[in-house]
């Protein structure tokens, strides 16, 4: 398989071998809950535009983006800083702007208009990124031996939220996090990383990880939902972003989310073999509102779901 170990594994979804695909995607869920993926069908030009966009955002004016700021997380479209202003006890060191993203004509008028084309640039990122994140579903669906559908199926209309990340640079960085450890309360996390500056860390046999950015690249990650729905068979696991001295990282992510009333259990054809159903039923409206009215690092939400 993939030689470089210390790395989450690298796969190749122009290959011709669906079978192979699925194989692989299956061992890198089991071991990392995390993978990269190349000729993944988001085009190049789309990528570049897109991290260009966000870099003339965040060179904005403050007095420009601060119109735009807010520590409410149930609002669709905010500049906000750290990770849950109102919950935690230390900050981190981090810009944010997060966005709702589907559908796209409910919530692009509610985005920034500055940059002129950010609107434009976001969406024909976000639609491209969206096919992506069906056809990994597929992807997983049958690499868990369930139907293609499975996934898409039960989590219906899926929601999309986008996160752009801007981790300056920051004086002593041993002290702080950009992003602390934790997991991400959606389905399937797709995430766009700065190519020249590293910071995305993952959790493996108790170690962090560095996940070092790969040219034409996303990140994949399996998030809480996609845990619960395959029964823990694929973990949502535990990240991090770290910041460094000299110089900005930019990130975004995008999220796949079910719909609010899409009920969450675990797939039947993985709780007949030994140990039954992990995690209650639940919708994800209800997993969302314990895990905002949390602290970042505290334990699993997923815990507080267990039979
Ligand atoms: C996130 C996240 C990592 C990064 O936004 O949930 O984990 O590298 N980001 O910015
Ligand atoms: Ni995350």
């Amino acid at each position: 398989m993939d030689t470089k170990c210390d790395n989450v594994p690298v796969i190749d979804l122009g290959c011709d071998d669906r079978s192979h695909i699925v194989q692989q995607v299956a061992l890198a869920c089991i071991n990392y809950g995390f993978f990269q993926v190349i000729n993944h069908g988001v085009s190049k030009e789309a990528v570049e535009r897109m991290l260009q966009v966000a870099h003339d955002f965040f060179g904005l004016p403050v007095e420009e983006k601060m119109k735009l700021y807010s520590d409410d997380p149930s609002k669709t479209m905010r500049l906000s800083t750290s990770f849950n202003v109102k919950k935690e006890k230390v900050h981190n060191w981090r810009d944010y702007l997060r966005l709702h993203c589907y559908p796209l004509h409910k919530y692009v008028p509610e985005w920034p208009s500055n940059p002129p084309s950010f609107k434009q640039i976001v969406s024909d990122y976000c639609v491209q990124v969206r096919e992506l994140g069906y056809r990994l579903q597929e992807l997983i669906s049958e690499s868990l031996g369930l139907e293609k559908d499975y996934i898409k199926k039960v989590l219906g209309e899926q929601g999309q939220h986008m996160a752009v990340n801007y981790y300056p640079p920051c004086p002593e960085p041993e002290l702080t996090y950009g992003l602390p450890g934790h997991t991400d309360p959606n389905a399937l996390t797709i995430l766009l990383q700065d190519l020249q500056v590293a910071g995305l860390q993952v959790l493996k046999d108790g170690k962090w990880l560095a996940v070092n950015p790969q040219p034409n690249a996303f990140v994949i990650n399996i998030g809480d939902q996609l845990q619960a729905l395959s029964n823990g068979t694929y973990k949502s696991v535990w990240h991090r972003a770290i910041v460094n001295t000299d110089k900005p990282r930019m990130s975004v992510a995008s999220f796949l989310c079910p719909y609010d009333h899409a009920l969450i259990s675990p797939a039947k054809p993985l709780t007949q073999h030994g140990c039954g159903a992990v995690y209650r039923d639940f919708t994800y409206a209800e997993y969302y509102s314990k895990f905002w009215g949390r602290n970042l690092d505290q334990e699993h939400c997923l815990e507080l779901f267990k039979n």
